[in-house]
């Protein structure tokens, strides 16, 4: 298949980009691809790619935007239930870790969704994942982490294998455990930590390796956290998960500072994410390893804070940076990378290009699959989206409607509705 006349056409070629360098979009003007099967076969002028294969079946793009599909870094897109009622009674005074502490916020979707069965979880998640794929994500990372103890993990671990499964978003699994400490385990911290050092993370290798001996290990990662997992702990765990041949994450300074994301660099996680309350020295060990600094601007914009991941900072300093949406029932039920884009360039202080490269290749970085997605170049997987505009600023310019007119995922094409 080829698609041509593509008024733009952002081909993100040429690997991640670090620091200043972000947002090189290498746009091909009236561009066109080629791909064959599942994979991009040819990136050129539209011209010279229609004088190569003249009788390829022919997709017209209109005069449109074409750009790698995104890829969402960090979602918790396994859930059960709402928290509407916390919205309202933060929107009241009441803060997100106060919340928390009194055993609401996470560990009510916790009871929700330990309560659900795997039916009923994998039709609560599987609108969702419908809902960021016509929003044009393509892959997404998914953490589990509203179980919090063994079995209702897997069972979460096993839905987002399911849904993979079914596609068309393709996720990338990640085992989150340590998302906060389990109900039984309040008052001993160190006990759930122990018991998911000593019992969960090798119940989920030995998982893995019956279910799934073929996929690549999933992400360990920890909410590093005042009233979640001190430093200490978070490099217990982490240690472990990496003992066990497990790639890393961190969810590091949402609220507090306490040297989660120096730790990543540390122990070379393949991501850190949130850093918000990020220091200058945490911003230094970040750049001068290769760990990705994820960024999610919907979770501030979603608990109605007013403070940012201080993105230009992390670029000065050559950091690789991404965003993500964070979707989760908590501070950020939102589907939309292209929100995400929007409040990026406002409180990120991104310009659009910056924030499209966030968006597809340096996230593509963030779950270490840059090699495979997050470009449009020969030999990468067919993950297009055609938007319904001709100049791609009107990412980031726009927001709150959907501005993506097909999604074209492994080869295939599926419109969206206008
Ligand atoms: O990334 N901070 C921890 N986890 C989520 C929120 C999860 C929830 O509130 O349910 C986050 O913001
Ligand atoms: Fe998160």
């Amino acid at each position: 298949m080829l698609i041509h006349s593509c008024s733009q056409l952002l081909t993100l070629s040429g690997g991640p980009q670090r620091g200043l360098d972000l947002g090189q979009l290498h746009i091909i003007p009236n561009g066109a691809v080629l791909w064959r099967g599942e994979t991009i076969a040819a990136v050129g002028p539209t011209p010279e790619l229609r004088a190569a294969y003249p009788d390829e079946p022919a997709l017209d793009a209109g005069g449109r935007v074409v750009l790698p599909g995104f890829v969402d870094p960090h979602t918790h897109l396994v859930w059960a239930g709402n928290r509407a009622a916390e919205f309202e009674l933060r929107l009241q005074g009441r803060t997100y870790l106060e919340i928390l502490a009194a055993g609401g916020g996470i560990i009510s979707t916790v009871r929700a969704t330990r309560q659900a069965g795997l039916d009923n979880l994998l039709e609560q998640t599987r609108r969702r994942a419908a809902a960021m794929f016509r929003h044009g994500t393509t892959t997404a990372e998914a953490k589990t982490g509203y179980g919090l103890e063994t079995t209702s993990e897997l069972i979460q671990l096993d839905a987002l294998l399911r849904l993979d499964a079914e596609g068309p978003l393709e996720l990338a699994p990640t085992f989150l455990g340590a998302h906060a400490i389990a109900p039984e385990f309040k008052n001993d911290p160190d006990a759930f930590t122990a018991l998911i050092c000593n019992e969960m993370l090798p119940a989920v290798r030995r998982w893995w390796d019956e279910h799934a001996p073929q996929r690549p290990l999933p992400f360990v990662d920890v909410f590093c956290e005042t009233g979640a997992f001190s430093l200490a702990q978070s490099r217990r765990i982490l240690r472990e998960a990496k003992q066990l041949g497990f790639p890393l994450k961190i969810h590091a300074d949402e609220f507090d500072n306490l040297g989660g994301a120096s730790l990543a660099a540390e122990l070379g996680a393949v991501s850190a994410d949130h850093l918000v309350k990020t220091s200058a020295e945490d911003i230094k060990a970040l750049a001068h390893s290769g760990t990705v600094a994820v960024a999610l601007p919907c979770t501030p914009f979603g608990l109605g804070d007013t403070h940012y991941t201080p993105a230009r900072a992390i670029l000065a300093a050559g950091g690789l940076l991404a965003i993500a949406t964070d979707i989760n029932p908590g501070t950020a039920w939102c589907e939309s990378m292209q929100f995400a884009i929007a409040l990026a360039c406002r409180y990120l202080h991104l310009t659009p290009a910056q924030a499209i490269a966030a968006a597809t290749i340096n996230a593509a970085a963030a779950i270490g699959r840059a090699g495979r997605i997050g470009s449009i170049e020969a030999g990468k997987q067919a993950d297009l989206i055609i938007l319904t505009e001709s100049d791609y600023r009107h990412l980031g310019y726009r927001f709150g409607t959907n501005l993506v007119a097909a999604v074209i995922k492994k080869g295939k094409v599926f419109n969206v509705p206008s």
